[in-house]
């Protein structure tokens, strides 16, 4: 099992059940918030997954605020897939994707700090993203505990289009 036999791909209607099996799981360690199947599908067009002799193994997902500023969430790894490159393939997809789209800069609300630090993402104040407050967080049960912290990277326009395939 090597990183290249690892496939990132534009999810379909298709890996919908395993993006909320996904999601689920890791909602129920209270690590993230959980997808409900309706939700994936209404916005399946935004999410990405990985996929490993036709299994899917991992997902992520884009949400759009401004013409500037895109957050990176809904990322998971099956637990025995975690730690061989996939949750690096999926961010760094999905940055390829903002960088086509023209959008600067990137922001996640993560628990997971060495990961992300390992991908190039500075911590910053959660009140940095007064957008993000208003459209989730405000209806998030954890919403006067939130023990996720805020990170974001500033990406740089790449010389190449390789990441519309
Ligand atoms: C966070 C998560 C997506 C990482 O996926 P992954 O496939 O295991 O990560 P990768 O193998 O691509 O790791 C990339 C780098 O980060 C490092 N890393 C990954 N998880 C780490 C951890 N928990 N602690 C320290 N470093 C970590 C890896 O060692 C690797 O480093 P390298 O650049 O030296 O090779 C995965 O652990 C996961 O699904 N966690 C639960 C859900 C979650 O927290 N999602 C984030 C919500 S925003």
């Amino acid at each position: 099992m090597t990183q290249a036999e690892i496939t990132v791909r534009s999810a379909t209607l298709d890996d919908a059940s395993a993006i909320a099996a996904l999601t689920k799981e890791y909602a129920g360690e209270g690590i993230m918030l959980e997808r409900p199947l309706e939700n994936i599908i209404e916005n399946i067009r935004n999410f990405f997954v990985a996929e490993y002799g036709g299994e899917v193994i991992g997902c992520c997902a884009i949400a759009f605020y401004t013409p500037t500023l895109a957050e990176i969430r809904s990322l998971a790894v099956l637990s025995r897939w975690k730690l061989k490159g996939t949750g690096r393939q999926l961010v760094e997809k999905a940055e390829s994707i903002l960088r086509d789209e023209g959008v600067p800069e990137v922001f996640v609300l993560t628990l997971s700090r060495q990961f992300f630090l390992r991908l190039g993402y500075s911590e910053v104040e959660k009140e940095y993203f007064p957008q993000k407050i208003w459209r989730d967080c405000t209806h998030c049960p954890k919403l006067m505990a939130c023990d996720e912290i805020a990170m974001m990277k500033t990406l740089v326009p790449s010389t190449t289009n390789s990441s519309l395939q």
